[in-house]
Protein backbone atom coordinates (compact mmCIF):
# COMPACT_ATOMS: atom_id res chain seq x y z
CA UNK A 1 0.00 0.00 0.00
CA UNK A 2 1.48 3.55 -0.71
CA UNK A 3 -0.53 6.37 1.40
CA UNK A 4 -0.16 9.78 -0.58
CA UNK A 5 -0.03 13.42 1.15
CA UNK A 6 -1.12 16.08 -0.50
CA UNK A 7 -3.79 14.00 -2.41
CA UNK A 8 -6.16 16.55 -3.68
CA UNK A 9 -3.41 18.91 -4.53
CA UNK A 10 -1.33 20.06 -7.63
CA UNK A 11 1.02 16.99 -7.80
CA UNK A 12 -1.07 14.65 -5.28
CA UNK A 13 -4.43 14.54 -7.08
CA UNK A 14 -1.77 13.60 -10.94
CA UNK A 15 0.16 10.89 -8.73
CA UNK A 16 -2.87 9.07 -7.34
CA UNK A 17 -4.35 9.22 -10.84
CA UNK A 18 -1.06 7.94 -12.41
CA UNK A 19 -0.41 5.46 -9.10
CA UNK A 20 -3.92 3.80 -9.84
CA UNK A 21 -3.67 3.33 -13.64
CA UNK A 22 -0.01 1.69 -13.10
CA UNK A 23 -0.69 -0.53 -10.02
CA UNK A 24 -3.85 -0.71 -9.11
CA UNK A 25 -6.41 2.04 -7.70
CA UNK A 26 -6.71 -0.51 -4.27
CA UNK A 27 -2.72 -0.52 -3.78
CA UNK A 28 -3.36 3.85 -3.13
CA UNK A 29 -4.48 5.34 -0.21
CA UNK A 30 -4.70 9.27 -0.64
CA UNK A 31 -4.71 11.31 2.64
CA UNK A 32 -7.09 14.35 2.64
CA UNK A 33 -8.14 16.72 5.08
CA UNK A 34 -12.14 15.95 3.78
CA UNK A 35 -11.82 12.69 1.74
CA UNK A 36 -15.52 12.56 0.85
CA UNK A 37 -15.23 16.03 -0.76
CA UNK A 38 -12.17 14.70 -3.10
CA UNK A 39 -13.86 12.50 -5.54
CA UNK A 40 -10.41 10.30 -6.15
CA UNK A 41 -10.50 7.31 -8.63
CA UNK A 42 -12.73 4.36 -8.31
CA UNK A 43 -11.08 2.09 -5.98
CA UNK A 44 -8.57 4.30 -4.08
CA UNK A 45 -8.83 4.09 -0.71
CA UNK A 46 -9.38 8.00 0.33
CA UNK A 47 -8.48 8.02 4.41
CA UNK A 48 -9.40 11.25 6.54
CA UNK A 49 -6.03 12.93 7.84
CA UNK A 50 -4.49 16.00 9.69
CA UNK A 51 -1.03 16.31 9.27
CA UNK A 52 -1.15 19.14 11.47
CA UNK A 53 -2.93 16.40 14.10
CA UNK A 54 -0.22 13.70 14.40
CA UNK A 55 -2.83 11.53 16.33
CA UNK A 56 -4.94 11.64 12.91
CA UNK A 57 -1.98 9.69 11.24
CA UNK A 58 -1.16 6.16 12.84
CA UNK A 59 -4.70 4.57 11.23
CA UNK A 60 -3.90 6.41 7.98
CA UNK A 61 -0.55 5.04 8.11
CA UNK A 62 -1.39 1.49 8.79
CA UNK A 63 -0.37 -1.31 6.22
CA UNK A 64 1.06 1.49 4.29
CA UNK A 65 4.50 0.42 2.71
CA UNK A 66 5.80 3.35 1.49
CA UNK A 67 4.40 6.67 1.38
CA UNK A 68 4.60 10.36 -0.96
CA UNK A 69 4.95 13.12 1.74
CA UNK A 70 4.83 16.76 1.46
CA UNK A 71 6.21 18.42 3.76
CA UNK A 72 6.08 21.97 6.66
CA UNK A 73 2.09 21.60 7.06
CA UNK A 74 2.69 20.13 10.52
CA UNK A 75 4.94 18.03 12.90
CA UNK A 76 7.15 16.51 10.59
CA UNK A 77 9.31 15.35 13.12
CA UNK A 78 6.07 13.20 14.13
CA UNK A 79 4.88 12.43 10.94
CA UNK A 80 8.32 10.99 9.98
CA UNK A 81 8.08 9.28 13.61
CA UNK A 82 4.85 8.06 13.02
CA UNK A 83 5.40 6.71 9.23
CA UNK A 84 8.74 4.28 10.73
CA UNK A 85 6.65 3.33 13.47
CA UNK A 86 3.88 2.15 11.49
CA UNK A 87 6.49 0.49 9.27
CA UNK A 88 6.92 2.88 5.89
CA UNK A 89 10.14 1.70 4.18
CA UNK A 90 10.35 4.39 2.21
CA UNK A 91 9.35 7.66 1.56
CA UNK A 92 9.62 10.18 -1.11
CA UNK A 93 9.78 13.78 -0.28
CA UNK A 94 8.49 17.00 -1.93
CA UNK A 95 11.61 19.61 -0.92
CA UNK A 96 12.64 22.30 -3.34
CA UNK A 97 15.06 23.25 -5.68
CA UNK A 98 15.87 26.23 -3.55
CA UNK A 99 17.18 23.96 -1.09
CA UNK A 100 20.38 23.85 -3.50
CA UNK A 101 20.25 27.23 -5.01
CA UNK A 102 19.47 29.35 -2.16
CA UNK A 103 19.67 27.16 0.85
CA UNK A 104 20.36 30.35 3.17
CA UNK A 105 16.53 31.43 2.78
CA UNK A 106 14.05 30.58 5.52
CA UNK A 107 12.17 28.35 3.37
CA UNK A 108 14.72 26.69 1.76
CA UNK A 109 16.40 26.12 5.51
CA UNK A 110 12.80 24.39 6.44
CA UNK A 111 13.36 22.07 3.58
CA UNK A 112 16.27 21.05 3.91
CA UNK A 113 15.83 20.38 7.98
CA UNK A 114 13.10 17.92 6.53
CA UNK A 115 15.50 16.31 4.29
CA UNK A 116 17.55 15.55 7.18
CA UNK A 117 14.64 14.35 9.19
CA UNK A 118 13.58 12.06 6.43
CA UNK A 119 17.29 10.82 5.97
CA UNK A 120 18.19 10.27 9.64
CA UNK A 121 14.50 8.46 9.74
CA UNK A 122 16.39 4.67 8.90
CA UNK A 123 13.83 4.24 6.49
CA UNK A 124 14.62 4.66 2.82
CA UNK A 125 14.29 8.13 1.10
CA UNK A 126 13.79 9.90 -2.73
CA UNK A 127 13.77 13.19 -2.74
CA UNK A 128 11.98 15.69 -5.06
CA UNK A 129 13.88 18.78 -5.28
CA UNK A 130 11.17 20.66 -8.05
CA UNK A 131 11.33 24.48 -9.01
CA UNK A 132 8.85 27.10 -9.54
CA UNK A 133 5.07 25.05 -10.29
CA UNK A 134 3.76 25.97 -13.95
CA UNK A 135 0.41 26.03 -11.82
CA UNK A 136 1.74 29.28 -9.85
CA UNK A 137 0.09 31.00 -12.79
CA UNK A 138 -3.75 30.41 -10.76
CA UNK A 139 -2.45 33.36 -9.14
CA UNK A 140 -3.31 35.64 -11.86
CA UNK A 141 -6.65 33.74 -12.47
CA UNK A 142 -8.73 36.24 -10.24
CA UNK A 143 -7.31 39.52 -12.69
CA UNK A 144 -7.51 37.10 -15.91
CA UNK A 145 -10.79 36.27 -15.20
CA UNK A 146 -11.90 40.02 -14.54
CA UNK A 147 -10.10 40.88 -17.66
CA UNK A 148 -8.05 43.19 -15.42
CA UNK A 149 -4.02 43.30 -16.44
CA UNK A 150 -1.61 41.32 -14.80
CA UNK A 151 0.76 43.28 -12.01
CA UNK A 152 3.91 40.95 -12.32
CA UNK A 153 7.33 41.78 -10.83
CA UNK A 154 10.45 40.19 -12.95
CA UNK A 155 8.25 39.67 -15.96
CA UNK A 156 11.16 39.15 -18.48
CA UNK A 157 12.96 36.68 -16.42
CA UNK A 158 12.32 33.39 -16.81
CA UNK A 159 13.10 29.79 -14.75
CA UNK A 160 12.19 26.56 -16.11
CA UNK A 161 8.71 26.01 -14.53
CA UNK A 162 8.11 22.79 -14.12
CA UNK A 163 4.07 21.35 -14.64
CA UNK A 164 3.40 19.33 -11.24
CA UNK A 165 2.31 15.79 -13.34
CA UNK A 166 5.74 15.63 -14.18
CA UNK A 167 6.59 16.12 -9.97
CA UNK A 168 4.09 13.07 -9.79
CA UNK A 169 5.09 11.38 -12.63
CA UNK A 170 8.53 10.96 -11.21
CA UNK A 171 7.25 9.99 -7.62
CA UNK A 172 5.31 7.20 -9.10
CA UNK A 173 8.49 6.31 -11.07
CA UNK A 174 10.54 6.50 -7.31
CA UNK A 175 7.66 4.72 -5.67
CA UNK A 176 7.28 1.66 -7.69
CA UNK A 177 10.50 0.99 -9.29
CA UNK A 178 13.72 -0.10 -8.63
CA UNK A 179 16.93 2.27 -8.34
CA UNK A 180 15.88 5.73 -7.12
CA UNK A 181 16.08 5.01 -3.12
CA UNK A 182 19.00 7.61 -1.74
CA UNK A 183 18.12 9.96 -4.67
CA UNK A 184 18.34 13.55 -4.69
CA UNK A 185 16.52 15.16 -7.88
CA UNK A 186 16.49 18.22 -9.41
CA UNK A 187 13.43 18.55 -11.35
CA UNK A 188 12.50 21.50 -13.60
CA UNK A 189 10.49 22.10 -17.11
CA UNK A 190 11.88 21.72 -20.51
CA UNK A 191 12.87 25.23 -21.01
CA UNK A 192 12.74 28.47 -19.37
CA UNK A 193 9.32 30.70 -19.49
CA UNK A 194 9.03 34.18 -18.08
CA UNK A 195 5.81 35.35 -16.75
CA UNK A 196 5.69 37.39 -19.87
CA UNK A 197 5.50 34.30 -22.09
CA UNK A 198 3.44 32.64 -19.55
CA UNK A 199 0.28 35.26 -20.07
CA UNK A 200 1.02 34.68 -23.33
CA UNK A 201 0.55 31.16 -23.48
CA UNK A 202 -2.63 31.34 -21.08
CA UNK A 203 -3.55 34.42 -23.90
CA UNK A 204 -3.63 32.27 -26.92
CA UNK A 205 -5.53 29.29 -25.13
CA UNK A 206 -8.04 32.04 -24.01
CA UNK A 207 -7.75 33.28 -27.40
CA UNK A 208 -8.18 37.21 -26.03
CA UNK A 209 -5.21 39.69 -25.47
CA UNK A 210 -4.20 39.26 -21.46
CA UNK A 211 -2.04 42.42 -20.30
CA UNK A 212 1.27 42.97 -18.22
CA UNK A 213 2.03 45.71 -16.39
CA UNK A 214 5.44 45.13 -14.58
CA UNK A 215 5.35 46.27 -11.02
CA UNK A 216 8.33 46.92 -9.11
CA UNK A 217 9.46 45.03 -5.78
CA UNK A 218 7.89 47.48 -2.95
CA UNK A 219 4.67 47.17 -4.68
CA UNK A 220 5.17 43.18 -4.92
CA UNK A 221 6.26 42.80 -1.51
CA UNK A 222 3.24 45.01 -0.02
CA UNK A 223 0.89 42.42 -2.51
CA UNK A 224 3.07 39.15 -1.18
CA UNK A 225 3.67 40.26 2.69
CA UNK A 226 0.20 40.00 3.54
CA UNK A 227 -0.49 36.97 3.20
CA UNK A 228 2.83 35.26 3.41
CA UNK A 229 5.04 37.48 5.99
CA UNK A 230 7.58 39.41 5.38
CA UNK A 231 10.83 36.96 5.42
CA UNK A 232 8.62 35.03 3.11
CA UNK A 233 7.72 37.31 1.04
CA UNK A 234 11.30 38.51 -0.21
CA UNK A 235 12.17 34.51 -0.24
CA UNK A 236 9.35 34.58 -3.03
CA UNK A 237 10.82 37.55 -4.91
CA UNK A 238 14.71 36.49 -4.51
CA UNK A 239 13.59 33.04 -6.32
CA UNK A 240 11.77 34.95 -9.01
CA UNK A 241 13.52 36.95 -10.28
CA UNK A 242 15.46 39.49 -7.27
CA UNK A 243 18.23 37.05 -6.82
CA UNK A 244 18.28 34.30 -9.45
CA UNK A 245 21.42 32.64 -10.04
CA UNK A 246 22.83 29.96 -12.29
CA UNK A 247 21.67 26.63 -10.32
CA UNK A 248 17.96 28.50 -10.84
CA UNK A 249 17.57 28.86 -14.01
CA UNK A 250 19.28 25.88 -15.57
CA UNK A 251 16.97 23.75 -17.39
CA UNK A 252 17.57 19.70 -16.07
CA UNK A 253 17.08 16.72 -17.71
CA UNK A 254 16.05 14.96 -14.33
CA UNK A 255 12.26 14.17 -15.53
CA UNK A 256 12.75 13.00 -18.99
CA UNK A 257 15.10 10.66 -17.40
CA UNK A 258 13.73 8.89 -15.18
CA UNK A 259 10.27 8.73 -16.72
CA UNK A 260 11.68 7.81 -20.16
CA UNK A 261 9.34 10.60 -21.20
CA UNK A 262 10.32 14.66 -22.29
CA UNK A 263 8.91 17.12 -19.36
CA UNK A 264 5.72 18.83 -20.24
CA UNK A 265 5.52 22.63 -21.43
CA UNK A 266 4.07 25.71 -19.60
CA UNK A 267 1.70 25.55 -22.69
CA UNK A 268 0.47 22.06 -22.63
CA UNK A 269 0.03 23.31 -18.63
CA UNK A 270 -2.06 25.99 -19.96
CA UNK A 271 -4.08 24.70 -22.11
CA UNK A 272 -5.00 21.58 -20.04
CA UNK A 273 -5.95 24.49 -17.04
CA UNK A 274 -7.74 27.04 -19.72
CA UNK A 275 -10.87 26.69 -17.35
CA UNK A 276 -9.29 28.02 -14.14
CA UNK A 277 -8.63 31.81 -16.09
CA UNK A 278 -12.16 31.99 -17.33
CA UNK A 279 -14.47 34.22 -15.31
CA UNK A 280 -16.70 31.33 -13.55
CA UNK A 281 -14.16 29.88 -12.23
CA UNK A 282 -11.35 32.47 -11.48
CA UNK A 283 -12.42 33.60 -7.76
CA UNK A 284 -12.23 29.85 -6.80
CA UNK A 285 -8.72 29.67 -8.81
CA UNK A 286 -7.25 32.77 -7.00
CA UNK A 287 -8.28 30.84 -3.76
CA UNK A 288 -6.27 28.11 -4.19
N1 LIG B 1 4.54 26.03 -5.86
C1 LIG B 1 5.84 25.97 -6.09
O1 LIG B 1 6.39 26.68 -6.95
C2 LIG B 1 6.68 25.00 -5.29
C3 LIG B 1 8.05 24.89 -5.60
C4 LIG B 1 8.82 23.96 -4.90
C5 LIG B 1 8.23 23.15 -3.92
N2 LIG B 1 6.90 23.32 -3.64
C6 LIG B 1 6.30 22.44 -2.59
O2 LIG B 1 5.26 21.68 -3.16
C7 LIG B 1 4.33 21.36 -2.14
C8 LIG B 1 2.93 21.73 -2.61
O3 LIG B 1 2.52 20.78 -3.52
P1 LIG B 1 1.16 20.97 -4.33
O4 LIG B 1 1.25 22.22 -5.17
O5 LIG B 1 0.88 19.68 -4.97
O6 LIG B 1 0.11 21.24 -3.16
P2 LIG B 1 -1.18 22.15 -3.23
O7 LIG B 1 -1.83 22.03 -4.59
O8 LIG B 1 -0.82 23.49 -2.71
O9 LIG B 1 -2.14 21.41 -2.21
C9 LIG B 1 -1.85 21.32 -0.85
C10 LIG B 1 -2.22 19.92 -0.40
O10 LIG B 1 -1.89 19.82 0.97
C11 LIG B 1 -3.01 19.31 1.65
N3 LIG B 1 -2.99 19.85 3.01
C12 LIG B 1 -2.90 21.15 3.38
N4 LIG B 1 -2.88 21.23 4.72
C13 LIG B 1 -2.98 19.95 5.19
C14 LIG B 1 -3.03 19.39 6.47
N5 LIG B 1 -2.98 20.13 7.59
N6 LIG B 1 -3.13 18.04 6.59
C15 LIG B 1 -3.20 17.25 5.49
N7 LIG B 1 -3.16 17.74 4.24
C16 LIG B 1 -3.06 19.07 4.09
C17 LIG B 1 -4.22 19.74 0.87
O11 LIG B 1 -5.21 18.78 1.11
P3 LIG B 1 -6.66 19.06 1.69
O12 LIG B 1 -6.84 20.56 1.75
O13 LIG B 1 -7.60 18.40 0.70
O14 LIG B 1 -6.69 18.38 3.00
C18 LIG B 1 -3.70 19.62 -0.56
O15 LIG B 1 -3.84 18.31 -1.03
C19 LIG B 1 4.70 22.13 -0.91
O16 LIG B 1 5.39 21.25 -0.04
C20 LIG B 1 5.64 23.20 -1.45
O17 LIG B 1 6.58 23.64 -0.51
C21 LIG B 1 6.10 24.20 -4.30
Amino acid sequence: MILVTGATGNIGSALVEELSGRIGAGAVRALARNPGRAGFPEGVEAVAGDLADPASLPAALRGARAMFLISRLGADEEIVGAARQAGVEHVVLVSSLTAETHPHLGPARENLAVERLVKDSGMAWTILRPTQFASNARWWAGEIGAGRPVRVPYPDIGLPAIHPADIASVARVALTEPGHRGQTYALTGPERVTPRQQLEAVAAVLGREVPLVGIDRAEAHRGLAAFLGDEAADAVLDVTGGDVNEGLLRVRDTVARVTGRPARTFGQWAEEHAAAFRPANAATATAR
